[in-house]
C-alpha cells in the first residue's frame, strides 16, 4: 500500500486536492442553504477522494462535505487520511463543522494542516489539534 505521509505530499497534490474540492462544490446538493461546500482528502492509499455537502427536506440528515469525503475515502479502502482541503464559495475560508473535526479525529491522527479556500485571496491553515483540542476518543 502507497503511504501517505507530510514528506511525500507535494505542490501537486495540494493543487489537485484544491481542483478536486471546487469541482465537488458544483456537485453540492444544497437546495435548502444554496451553500455549496466542497472538500477533498487525500487518503493513506494515496488516492483522493471528493465530496460535497448533501441536503434533506429533513434538514438534520444533511451530510457535510467534509464527512462525505472522508467517508467515500474510507469506503474505497482508506484506513488514514493525511490531508483535507476545504472549498466554501466565500470571500473568507471557512472551518470544518464541530461534527466533522471529530470525524476527522477518528481518522486524521497524522492529518497534515487542513487548508480552507475560498473565493478571496486567503488561505487558511488549521492543525486538527488546534481545531478540536481535548477531543474525544475510545483508546
Ligand atoms: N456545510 C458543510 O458542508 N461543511 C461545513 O463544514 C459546514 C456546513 C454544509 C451543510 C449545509 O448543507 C450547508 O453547508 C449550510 O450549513
Amino acid at each position: 500500500m502507497h503511504s501517505m505521509d507530510g514528506a511525500t505530499i507535494t505542490g501537486e497534490h495540494w493543487r489537485q486536492l484544491a481542483d478536486a474540492a471546487r469541482v465537488a462544490s458544483a456537485h453540492a446538493y444544497c437546495r435548502y442553504s444554496a451553500f455549496r461546500v466542497g472538500a477533498a482528502v487525500l487518503s493513506s492509499t494515496g488516492a483522493i477522494a471528493r465530496g460535497c455537502n448533501v441536503e434533506n427536506a429533513s434538514f438534520g440528515l444533511t451530510i457535510c462535505a467534509e464527512r462525505n469525503a472522508i467517508f467515500r475515502a474510507i469506503a474505497d479502502g482508506a484506513d488514514r487520511i493525511a490531508a483535507l482541503v476545504l472549498y466554501t464559495p466565500t470571500p473568507a475560508p471557512a472551518t470544518p463543522c464541530g461534527a466533522c473535526r471529530q470525524v476527522l479525529a477518528e481518522f486524521g491522527n497524522d492529518l497534515l494542516p487542513i487548508r480552507c479556500f475560498c473565493d478571496g485571496p486567503d488561505v487558511a491553515m488549521f492543525t486538527l489539534g488546534s481545531l478540536l483540542p481535548h477531543r474525544f476518543a475510545l483508546e
